[in-house]
């Protein structure tokens, strides 16, 4: 079973002056039975240690998706996926998204999907502090920034985890964490807050990724390696063992990086420069 590790809480008063009671921040052990995180409630929803099981299955949490752009439409579809899923995890209601600065092509997009946008982002103020919120921002840097904006307010972030992608056995993770179809966490792993793993990517044994980094699709990630906060690894893209990827640094689509990449850098080609 997934087990948790901690439930640290800080007192928070949300921007327009909202009193808000906490603003959580869990870390979640996967222990041993991996189908756990992409079978049942565990996996979709580990922040809904808040609400019994029982609850869980039986009303659906509220979500809000915080942006428009691709990767706000994409979290759409890991939230459709796991609800078609059906049983325990068909349990979220996508309430509809938020943007202070929506462009038209984005707002016809979400209008295709069947969803709708609520408004600027202010609007999760006036939300019951049980929403949850997605953070829909695919670069590690302006997520950050979302975070520091909407972390007020008080809302729990959701951790998506697509039927198809699977967390395995003895990883840690925070809240926030989006695992697109096909991305794969093997074992010994930890997950910090709001980290993308995107189509496809691998992100192997005894790896450390700190909060905000995205792995983009098909990205892989060996063994024993440390993405610093905020860190980029682009599509295609292969860390090779035992290296750092320093805070907000980006490596390059179909770069293969073989030293440490200093924090901020930008690297790119094979090997990575
Ligand atoms: C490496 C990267 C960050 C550089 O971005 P940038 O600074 O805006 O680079 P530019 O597009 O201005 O290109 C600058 C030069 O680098 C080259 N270049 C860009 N990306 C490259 C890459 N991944 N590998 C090798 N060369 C690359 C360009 O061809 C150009 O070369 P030139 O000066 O000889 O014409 C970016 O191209 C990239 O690969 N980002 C990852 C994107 C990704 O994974 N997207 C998936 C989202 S789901």
């Amino acid at each position: 079973m997934t087990t948790v590790l901690s439930i640290p809480t800080t007192p928070h008063r949300g921007p327009g002056g909202r009193p808000t009671e906490s603003a959580p921040v869990a870390l979640w052990h996967t222990g041993g039975l991996m189908n756990q995180m992409v079978d049942g409630h565990l996996g979709v929803n580990p922040i809904g240690a808040t609400m019994t099981t029982a609850e869980a299955t039986t009303r659906p949490s509220d979500l809000v998706i915080v942006g428009t752009g691709g990767m706000a439409r994409e979290i759409f579809g890991i939230v459709r996926a796991i609800n078609a899923r059906g049983g325990e995890s068909s349990f979220w209601h996508v309430l509809g998204f938020v943007d202070d600065h929506p462009v038209d092509s984005n707002l016809k997009l979400v209008h295709r999907l069947g969803a709708r946008l609520l408004g600027p982002i202010r609007l999760l103020a006036e939300l019951p502090s049980d929403t949850y919120i997605a953070l829909g921002v695919g670069d590690p840097r302006r997520r950050r920034r979302t975070d520091e904006a909407i972390r007020g307010y008080g809302l729990a972030a959701a951790s998506l985890v697509h039927p198809n992608a699977e967390i395995g056995a003895d990883c840690v993770f925070a809240e926030g964490l989006v695992a697109a179809g096909g991305a794969r966490v093997t074992t010994n792993v930890v997950l910090g807050r709001h980290v993308h793993l995107n189509q496809n990517c691998a992100v192997g044994h005894d790896n450390r990724l700190d909060d905000f980094v995205s792995v983009n699709p098909l990205a892989a990630i060996s063994g024993y390696c440390r993405l610093e906060e905020a860190a980029m690894v682009g599509s295609a893209a292969v860390v090779l063992p035992k290296l750092t990827v320093g805070s907000g640094a980006v490596v390059g689509a179909a770069a293969c990086v073989t030293r440490d990449v200093p924090p901020g850098a930008v690297v790119k080609g094979v090997p990575a420069r």
